[in-house]
């Protein structure tokens, strides 16, 4: 169910057993003409979406979850909601895993996601020990008066890592945190809150890029970003004011990066 906070805010939930996928359920909600606010969660999806048109397994007892919102932004701003909802699942991590079991805050230098500790990786995975431990999917629709309607797609892998990917997939169990999905739905619908509500105040997409910074995976380390099959490889700096990733090549070339598939390590 959803936390105390969540609910106060004026926040629904429908809960499904089982259904297809809830993205695709809050897309058909908003176009029917809900006004947004609400999250559709499930215990199990039958047609879960991933991104680049992957393939989301979501097996029972594994959390997917989304929120429709139709926030009144313009397309630029509504990009940086992924960022919201990478800061909104580590802090919802921090508040049912064990101290220390998220990076939260810490200095970037040593920023090589290890020893099982639940880190961010750009644009929009959970990682721990560069496993994907969590997924976001925020995909754009239209409201019935015809505006933006935004859906944020979260899977978390709770007792089962999907298979068949082409990265290495984790679970919290597998982490040897036993949790159940609805656990991590409280926490993740309270979390939202607090961080939605960073983002909706005048300097709140610097102060989310600088939280989502402090539990970034690989700042400092050799990064390789791939996009429509060029590679590039250096050092990753840092996410800049606009959520692109900033890396530095051999030649001390600064490249940013807009989009793209992100491998650490140096091959
Ligand atoms: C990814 O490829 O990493 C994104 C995975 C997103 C999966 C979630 S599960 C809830 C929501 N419904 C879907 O069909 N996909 C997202």
């Amino acid at each position: 169910s959803l936390g105390p906070k969540a609910r106060s805010a004026g926040y629904r939930l429908a809960g499904f057993d089982e259904i297809g996928s809830t993205n695709s359920e809050a897309l058909a909600a908003a176009a029917a003409g809900d006004p947004g606010g609400i999250w559709f969660a499930a215990l199990k999806q039958t047609a879960g979406r991933g991104r680049r048109g992957r393939a989301w397994e979501s097996p029972s007892g594994n959390l997917a979850a989304s929120l429709l919102i139709v926030p009144d932004a313009d397309a630029n701003v509504l990009a940086t909601l992924g960022f919201v909802a990478g800061v909104a699942m580590q802090k919802a991590f921090a508040k049912i895993l064990p101290q220390g079991a998220v990076r939260i805050g810490i200095d970037g230098a040593d920023a090589m996601n290890g020893s099982g500790r639940v880190a961010l990786k750009w644009p929009n995975d959970v990682l721990a020990d560069g496993a994907k431990v969590a997924g976001i999917l925020l995909e754009m629709g239209k409201a019935a008066d015809g505006s933006h309607a935004i859906v944020i797609g979260i899977g978390v892998n709770v007792i089962a890592a999907p298979t068949g990917l082409p990265y290495p997939a984790t679970s919290l169990r597998d982490l040897g945190y036993e949790r159940s999905a609805e656990d991590v739905f409280e926490a993740l619908s309270e979390a939202w809150v607090e961080a939605f509500s960073l983002w909706n105040e005048g300097a709140g997409i610097s102060e989310i890029l600088n939280q989502w910074r402090g539990s970034a995976a690989g700042i400092g380390a050799p990064v390789a970003v791939s996009q429509d099959g060029v590679v590039r490889r250096g050092i990753f700096e840092t996410i800049d004011s606009s959520g692109r990733l900033v890396m530095r090549d051999d030649d001390g070339a600064r490249i940013v990066i807009t989009a793209g598939d992100v491998h650490f390590g140096a091959t």
